[in-house]
Parts: structure tokens; sequence; C-alpha cells
């Protein structure tokens, strides 16, 4: 494997200090426009599209928007028959009027998968075959060209170690193939649209991430229309550096585009179950602030030289601001993950992965 040294050395990130300006809004570099490549973020739109302060931010910062939760089956489809695309509309005219990248998350995840399915599914195996293909046709074809890129299916394999996700209805009840399937009907619908598997831990659990090479690697030899591979790098401090190296450089020599699709750095555990949060550390002090800071930037220094440009899909962080992170209501921890404060004021974080970026 070609390693490529990165050289990476610390210093302090300063962060904004003294009170914000009145309107909160403190005048910072943009994100997008030092990066090379697309910088996004995720987030729930009804919250979103009446919060001025966050979409102040957002507009500054980010040319690519990833939906949190507002493309997922159980949002579109919550029950049989009815697709309901209105929120998805308005987020696309929201993404045209600011010259933003929409990035769709996701299609088939057993995690959004709505109930009514599974029950259905359970009772009549061929249906959910049909359903997935009518589905992606559906979904896919109605926003071509539209929508840029697609995490087609997202968290297939186990949480941990090599092997394919057994607790999926999806594989429970198409076995492994669904998984090319859906990236064959992905493709057809819309021939333009980058098209990703994505997962977490891969960056870091090197069983995992062996098992999802040797998937993709066969779709690549088999002719399977995959074009890209998501890391959701949802990681913490104590990943070490040089794992993630290892797997990102390993990922780009497959020629994929690489989307780093979810970040967030957090301090505190986690068994990767919701309510497994351990509470380690209570507040947030300055050095942890740049360490923090730190991890970002050799995040974004890592990305921009492992992976070659023209695979560079882009950064997308999973929330920006630590009141709205998943990380807390999901875990049930206090964390700070992410590069804006609750007050939506820029912590060290964003400093840091402004100084990687540039
Ligand atoms: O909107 C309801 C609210 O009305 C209700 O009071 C509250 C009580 O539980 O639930 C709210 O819905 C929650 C929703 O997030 C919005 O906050 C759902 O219960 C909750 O299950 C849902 O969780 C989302 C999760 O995916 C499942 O779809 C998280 O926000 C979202 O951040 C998370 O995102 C995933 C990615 O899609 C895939 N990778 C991992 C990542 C983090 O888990």
């Amino acid at each position: 494997m070609k390693l490529r040294y990165i050289f990476i050395t610390p210093f302090l990130f300063f962060g904004c200090g003294g009170l914000p300006p009145e309107d909160g809004f403190i005048d910072v570099d943009s994100l997008h426009t030092i990066s090379n490549f697309p910088i996004g973020a995720a987030l729930r739109f009804l919250p979103f599209r009446n919060d001025p302060a966050l979409q102040r931010l957002q507009k500054h910062h980010f040319d690519s928007y990833t939906a949190g939760n507002d493309m997922k089956m159980y949002s579109i489809m919550p029950e049989e028959g009815v697709y309901d695309f209105s929120l998805i509309d308005a987020i696309l005219a929201y993404t045209q009027e600011n010259d933003q990248r929409l990035f769709g998350h996701n299609l088939i995840w057993h995690s959004s998968t709505p109930n009514w399915v599974k029950k259905k599914a359970q009772k009549d195996p061929e249906w959910l075959s049909d359903f997935m293909k009518r589905y992606i046709y559906t979904y896919v074809g109605r926003y071509r060209g539209a929508v840029h890129g697609w995490d087609v299916v997202n968290e297939g394999l186990r949480t941990k170690g090599g092997g394919y996700r057994e607790d999926s209805i999806w594989y429970e009840v198409l076995g492994s193939r669904y998984i090319e399937q859906a990236f064959h009907y992905a493709h057809e619908a819309d021939p333009e649209a980058v098209l990703f598997y994505n997962d977490f831990n891969t960056e870091r659990d090197l069983e995992k991430f062996n098992f999802m090479i040797d998937m993709v690697e066969d779709f690549i030899k088999r002719g399977v229309p995959i074009s890209g591979i998501g890391f959701q790098m949802h990681i913490r401090m104590d990943i070490p550096n040089e794992v993630i190296a290892s797997t990102l450089q390993r990922a780009a020599d497959t020629g994929l585009q690489i989307h780093l699709s979810e970040v967030d750095i957090i301090f505190n555990h986690h068994d990767d179950t919701r309510g497994g949060g351990v509470q380690k550390l209570k507040t947030l002090t300055p050095k942890m602030e740049q360490a923090q800071a730190q991890k970002y930037y050799e995040l974004a220094l890592m990305y921009q030289n492992l992976i070659p440009a023209d695979q560079q899909y882009g950064i997308t962080l999973w929330g920006f601001n630590d009141r709205d992170t998943w990380i807390r209501p999901f875990f049930g921890i206090q964390d700070w993950p992410t590069i804006y404060d609750e007050r939506l004021q820029p912590k060290p974080a964003l400093y840091g992965f402004l100084k990687g970026l540039r």
C-alpha cells in the first residue's frame, strides 16, 4: 500500500473571545470559500427554515446540503402508497436559491425503513424486491439531475467486524444482493448521480473496513454502478490518525469518490447504541477545545493530502453546532462534537477546520 506521509504540527487555535456582536454573527472566513472541495452540513429543515441565525451561518459556510432526516424513507413514505415529497421540494428550492449542492441521504437503510414496510416484507418477500425498485425509480427519478449524489445503501454491514448486517429487513428478506440491486436501480433512474455506499466506524474498525473494501472492489469488477465510498466519520478524540489515514488511503486506491459524510468529533465514549453513552468528561475545558481544534485540523489535512483532488467529493458535518447535535439525545450524554457552540458562536474547532482546509 502506498503511504504518503503527512506532517502535523500542533498550534493554538484562538476562539472569538469576548461578547458576540448584537446580531450574534461573528465574521469568520467561510469554510466552503476556503476549501477546494464542497463543504456540507446535515440539517433538519423544519427548525432550520425558521431559524435565521442558523441560516445565516449555513449560507456563509456551506455549499452542500444533506438532509439529516428529511430524505429518509420514514419521512417520505410514512404510510403505504403515499409519497410525500413536499419537504424535499422545499429543501431543493432552498439549495438552488443559494447555489448549494443537494446530497441525498439515504435510499435504503434498515434504520429508516418504516414499520409498515417491515411487516409487509415479512409476509411477502417478492413484494419487498418490487417495492425497492419502485421506490428508487420514483424517488431518484423525480430528482434526476437535481440531487447530485446519493447514499444508496447506508450501514449495510454489521456494527462491528466483518459481515453483512443481519438485523436488517433488507438482508433478512432479500439477502446481500439487495445492495447491488439498489445501486443498479439508482443508476438506471439517474445515470449522472454519484452513488455511494455509506457506513460508520470504517475508518477505525479494520475488519469492517476490509469487508467493505472487498465488497466495493467486487462491485467495481462486476460493473455494479457504485461511484463512491462514504465514511460517516463520527470519530472520537482518541481514534488514532494513523488508522484513519491508512483507511482513507486504501479507500482512495479504489479510484472512487470519497465523502467524509457525517463528521463530528466527540470526547466521551459510547457503545454505538441509543442511550449507550459514557459520560467520562462533564465539562468542556479550554485545553479540550484546543485538542479538538487540532483534531479537526488534522482530519481536514488528511483528507486533502491523501485523497486525490478528483476524488474529493467533500466533507459534510453532521450538524454544525453543539446545540443541535444528535450525539446528546441519541447517546444520552453531554458532549461538544461540533465547530459552533450552543449559542452559535465559533469554537476553536472551527478555526482548526478552517486552517486544515486552507
Ligand atoms: O421529531 C421527533 C419529535 O417530535 C419527538 O418529540 C422526538 C422524541 O423522541 O423524536 C423526534 O424524532 C427524532 C428525530 O431524530 C429528530 O430529532 C427520532 O426520534 C430519532 O429517531 C431521529 O434520529 C435520527 C437518526 O438518524 C434516525 O433516523 C437522528 O436525528 C439523526 O441524526 C441520525 O442520523 C444518522 C444517519 O442518518 C446515519 N448515520 C448515523 C447518524 C446518527 O445516528
